[in-house]
């Protein structure tokens, strides 16, 4: 581990990742979920967004492509990271986006942080509970002179007690694996093998712990990059959301609610018993409380917003109408139960059947979808129809409905194919940029490749071609697995990416 990295991992770098709970408009969502006044931002907006811990930058870099308007600064104190971000930023030509390398500890009292705009939105993810407090305390001092009075801030960390029967398997892991390797990933990989066979031998504190008995599973599958950031770090502290909230308070910040939008409904989320207890509190760091023992809450995304000004529901449904929506599934596959926390949730097909069907047409107004002739259920519950088709990831709110695919946004996407497929395996899940979502569009690299092919004029006769291609070494049975992947990418995913305005 290096000298400069306060602890933290600097040796390997992280992988790329799209996590939606970072885009403003999922930001803004949590903030109107919550009741509070949403700095949801139209069309033509100057965003000013600010990333911190950006990696190597490709969720803000989306954001960047698909919003040309925005000002787009991403921060992070790894250089190998932030000459990584650079180098993609300038292949594919984005102009509106600014990666700083500069560590957090110090950053607000540096005169570089002069370079660090005022923020409408902040996120972090995947750094807070993973940093020692004195990086904590600047990054909050950072908060405290950049964001903009009425700005949001989105910060994801480990939580207690969801993490509390993993911190033993932590210590180990790290402990163990720090003196078994040198390079962090080696480490990794050396921690997890002690873990394994501690496990095995019946070492009590692992075997009675779901956590290590899931990471165990999924042993061989997980990216040796995560498995360093996230375990080998020595600052590694999950942590009690009130802890959080009191450490953002010295920047004027107060939770208003969740980007894990189902989060916000106690309906969907806590049993009857459940409920009596978190109404009988006020304050809402004590129902956080309350619900942090009743759910399985390990990764929290909360929002925090720099002034919060409450909204009554009749003004929060009338902003609430107005957000246009985007299918992210085929009507087919809308799936009419789901496992919520509280239990297996039915949604009704006269009600979510004529929903998804209008939508499958492209983005439509929740007011608009609330009216629609057909419909068999109440009309004026748009939180709830949010809460569900967004929260479930069967759709994405669209900033610009029906405007054009950006020229910016197609260049990027084609950069980061390019650049991808050489290093990723094509099947793993990342994002489109889109100028009518002013997001990312969920997709795999297969899809980005299908949909370079097809724009180059290719089809469903060339989908040999592509097999030959991408499956040269695999056997009959593989290449038959990859025809169906890349004949569903063309069926199914490509027209919900046409629609989403990727292109
Ligand atoms: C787990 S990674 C998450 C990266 C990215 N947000 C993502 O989710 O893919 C945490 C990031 O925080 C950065 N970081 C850690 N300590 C930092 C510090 N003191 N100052 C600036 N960046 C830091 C790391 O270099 C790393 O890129």
């Amino acid at each position: 581990m290096s000298g400069w990295g306060s602890g933290y991992v600097t040796d390997i770098t992280y992988m790329t990742g799209y996590y939606r709970q970072q885009s403003p408009s999922m930001i803004a969502l949590g903030c109107l979920l919550g009741g509070v006044a949403s700095p949801m931002p139209g069309p033509d907006d100057q965003v000013s967004y600010l990333e911190l811990g950006c990696g190597q930058g490709f969720g803000a870099m989306v954001l960047a492509a698909s919003n040309p308007s925005w000002r787009v600064t991403a921060i992070d104190f790894n250089p190998a990271h932030i000459a990584a971000a650079r180098a993609w930023a300038a292949e594919a030509e984005l102009d509106n986006i600014r990666f700083i390398e500069a560590d957090f500890a110090t950053l607000a009292e540096d005169p570089a942080s002069a370079e660090v705009p005022q923020a409408d939105f902040v996120s972090m993810h995947g750094v807070w509970s993973w940093v020692p407090q004195p990086v904590q305390s600047g990054i909050v001092r950072l908060l405290r002179s950049k964001v903009k009075p009425g700005g949001a801030v989105h910060v994801s960390y480990n939580a207690l007690p969801a993490w509390g029967g993993a911190l033993g398997m932590q210590r180990v892991l790290r402990e163990c694996g720090t003196r078994l390797g040198s390079r962090s990933d080696r480490q990794a990989e050396e921690g997890l093998k002690v873990v394994q066979q501690l496990h095995a031998a019946g070492a009590l504190q692992l075997t009675r712990s779901p956590w290590v008995h899931s990471l165990l599973e999924r042993m061989g599958t997980l990216p040796m990059q995560y498995l360093a950031h996230e375990y080998i770090n020595s600052s590694w502290a999950p942590c009690f959301h009130a802890d959080v909230a009191a450490a953002f308070a010295d920047a004027k910040l107060e939770w208003v609610g969740s980007v894990n939008l189902v989060e916000n409904f106690p309906d969907l989320t806590l049993t009857d018993e459940q409920r009596v207890v978190v109404q009988r509190f006020d304050d809402p760091l004590v129902r956080e409380l309350v619900k942090d023992v009743c759910l399985e809450r390990s990764l929290r995304h909360d929002v925090f917003v720099r002034g919060a000004r409450r909204m009554g529901p009749q003004l929060r449904d009338a902003e609430l109408m107005e957000l246009s929506l985007a299918l992210n599934i085929s009507p087919e596959d809308m799936p009419y139960e789901a496992d919520m926390p509280a239990g297996r949730a039915t949604l009704s097909r006269g009600f979510y059947g004529p929903i998804t069907e209008a939508l499958a047409a492209g983005p439509r107004r929740v007011g608009d979808l609330l009216s629609l002739p057909a419909l068999d259920g109440k009309r004026d519950n748009p939180a709830e129809l949010i809460g569900i088709l967004v929260g479930l990831d069967m759709a994405e709110p669209a900033l610009r409905a029906g405007a054009e695919p950006g020229t910016q946004a197609m260049r990027f996407n084609r950069a980061t194919m390019s650049k991808l497929m050489r290093t990723e395996n094509p099947g793993r899940a990342i994002a489109a940029a889109s100028h009518a979502l002013g997001a990312g569009a969920p997709c795999t690299l297969f899809d980005l490749h299908v949909l370079d092919r097809v724009r180059q004029g290719e089809g469903e006769d060339d989908i040999g071609e592509w097999v030959g291609r991408f499956g040269g070494n695999l056997d009959e049975e593989g290449r038959g697995k990859l025809r169906e992947v890349f004949s569903r990418s063309l069926r199914v995913r490509l027209p919900i990416l046409r629609a989403s305005g990727v292109f």
